[in-house]
């Protein structure tokens, strides 16, 4: 099992099981709406996976452009939660099919409020492409058009997933299980 920090990290997908799924995941965005098509990653977590899944988009003819929003939860607990924008995008959606691109959905709060916001600014379409959704975690009626992989109720970390700022460099998916002899 690889160690990383001083942590058993077990793989849960690897980076082969991964860039193969990104070529069938750009294949289905490719049968939907991509006039104009403008991608944009829910930053931080996506970042590896934004990057991969838009070059498997150009292995499939597609030619979006690309932007970064990064968004943040703020409350906890009871406290109702909400999202606020950290760093916005630069580009004019109006008009435009757009493709939200997030490393994974949970309770869908963020990813509910990034499609209701690109709408607000007069977005023709908005589309949510992630790696992971778990579905069992969900507070809202939020559905992504492109899933990855249906994720089982773990803590995942790497391929840009984070726990406290760490192991995001990992090529793969795991969980974090322990301390290594
Ligand atoms: P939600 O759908 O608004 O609840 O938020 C999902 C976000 O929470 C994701 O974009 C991740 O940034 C983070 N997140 C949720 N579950 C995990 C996990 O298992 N590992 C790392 N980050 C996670
Ligand atoms: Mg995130």
């Amino acid at each position: 099992m690889p160690v990383v920090r001083g942590k058993n990290i077990e793989p849960l997908y690897s980076a082969e099981t991964i860039a193969a799924r990104n070529i069938e995941l750009a294949r289905q965005i490719g049968e939907g709406p991509t006039n104009d098509l403008l991608v944009i990653a829910v930053l931080k977590g996506s970042f590896i996976f934004a990057a991969d899944l838009i070059r498997a988009m150009h292995a499939v003819g597609l030619a979006p452009e690309v932007e970064f929003i990064t968004l943040s939860s703020y409350g906890t607990g009871t406290v109702s939660q909400g999202v606020r924008i950290i760093k916005d995008i630069d580009s004019d959606v109006h008009g435009r099919d757009v493709l939200l691109i997030d490393d994974i959905l949970e309770s869908g709060r963020t990813l509910l409020f990034a499609k209701e916001l690109m709408y607000e600014r007069g977005a023709k379409s908005v589309s949510i492409a992630v790696l992971l959704d778990k579905t069992v975690k969900r507070q809202t009626d939020l559905h992504a058009d492109y899933v990855g992989f249906e994720c089982p109720d773990y803590f995942v970390v790497g391929y840009g997933m984070d726990v406290a700022y760490a192991f995001r460099e990992l090529p793969f998916v795991g969980i974090v299980t322990g301390d290594a002899e």
